[in-house]
């Protein structure tokens, strides 16, 4: 268990726990990464993303590099969603400007606890590195895919596609798929709780590609998941916040989302409608985003204008700043400095 106590102000898990507080918290998904200088030395020195994932100490120290040149109120714990499945014994490699290959699927997986969390002990030891180095008022968090949007990848082999044969898969042999599923659900229970013991303090589950499904596979593929995956954790760790993203989805789903999870936030993709979801969604749950991560490449005064429509439709409940997606590769730093800038001038 962490063994940090908290008594200290954190304004982000503030925010998911109770709502409005005084200062907005922000963070970036994919804060870590390639549009960093520093981030491409360790990983040039380490050799391979996949060092830096499974090398407690550099996991840990790419987590940290965004915090140390932004004042940001959150850290994600530098790791990736591939490495479940890769626990599950599928061979996964990062290839430069290729993505993600994974090798294809000859059965289905099956959990043996034990031997997951072994595999994946480099990421829990990074989780505790970095609770213990974290400043006083950033929160920690976890993360895990989302069973479809893993299963997309374990499927496919690769991303990038629409994903046709994980999509084929899925319609034409719904029982073996349910296993999977299923099988998948409980890696992330485990996988997600791991890393609640090893100090993070909030945990946010990526169903990056939701939005390729059918309305009513949404709901069967996507959301019951993530639904059973909210309740198990919230029955393991009553307080501890869930922040669900499941990108490109419809309002009808996203409601669906909040009157039957006990999610703290939802992670709100660009394209959602902000006055809606202010109504709507805001009054419930906290709401994290949404800023196009093209515009913050982009920067400049389109970049403040957005910055400051998102801050006006959402400050009236629970706001994270946040982008719609992950970081783009391309985007200059000081960008990042001026969206910081931006963001707090309107809270003080
Ligand atoms: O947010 C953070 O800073 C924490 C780290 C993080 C990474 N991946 C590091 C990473 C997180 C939260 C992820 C999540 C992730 N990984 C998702 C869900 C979010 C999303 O973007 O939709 C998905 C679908 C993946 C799978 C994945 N990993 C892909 C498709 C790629 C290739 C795309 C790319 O940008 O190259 C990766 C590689 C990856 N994961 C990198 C990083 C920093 C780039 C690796 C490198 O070359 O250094």
């Amino acid at each position: 268990m962490s063994v940090k106590t908290e008594s200290r102000y954190k304004p982000f898990i503030e925010t998911l726990r109770h709502g409005r507080g005084g200062r907005i918290p922000l963070w970036l998904m994919r804060q870590a990464g390639r549009y960093l200088p520093e981030y491409r030395a360790t990983r040039s020195q380490a050799g391979s993303f996949l060092t830096l994932c499974f090398q407690p100490s550099l996991a840990a120290e790419v987590t940290l590099q965004p915090l140390r040149r932004f004042d940001l109120d959150a850290a994600i714990i530098f790791s990736d969603i591939l490495v479940v499945p890769m626990a599950l014994g599928q061979d996964v490699s990062f290839q430069e400007g290729e993505g993600p290959i994974l090798e294809p699927l000859s059965s289905l997986p099956r959990l043996y606890e034990e031997s997951f969390a072994r595999q994946l002990e480099p990421v829990y030891e990074a989780v505790s590195l970095v609770s213990a180095k974290l400043g006083d008022s950033t929160g920690l968090i976890g993360f895990a895919g989302a069973p479809w949007t893993l299963a997309c990848y374990m499927i496919e082999g690769r991303g990038g596609t629409g994903f046709p044969r994980a999509l084929d898969f899925m319609r034409r042999q719904p029982t073996a798929f349910r296993q999977l599923i299923d099988c998948l659900t409980d890696c992330i229970v485990l996988h997600l709780s791991r890393q609640i013991d090893a100090g993070a303090e909030a945990v946010q589950i990526f169903d990056s590609w939701a939005g390729s499904l059918e309305d009513q596979e949404i709901t069967k593929w996507s959301i019951a998941p993530l639904l059973h995956i909210t309740r198990e954790l919230a029955s393991r760790y009553p307080n501890l916040p869930v922040i669900l993203f499941p990108r490109n989805v419809s309002q009808e789903h996203l409601l669906s989302l909040v009157e039957n999870s006990c999610a703290a936030a939802l992670s709100l993709d660009q394209n959602q409608d902000l006055e809606w979801a202010a109504r709507a969604l805001q009054p419930h749950v906290a709401l994290q985003g949404n800023l196009a991560p093209d515009s913050l490449t982009q920067g400049g005064p389109e970049l403040e204008r957005e910055v400051d429509r998102i801050l006006s439709c959402l400050s009236g409940g629970a706001h994270i700043f946040n982008l719609g997606h992950g970081i783009l590769k391309e985007t200059p730093p000081e960008h990042v400095t001026a969206l910081v800038e931006r963001v707090r001038r309107f809270t003080s």
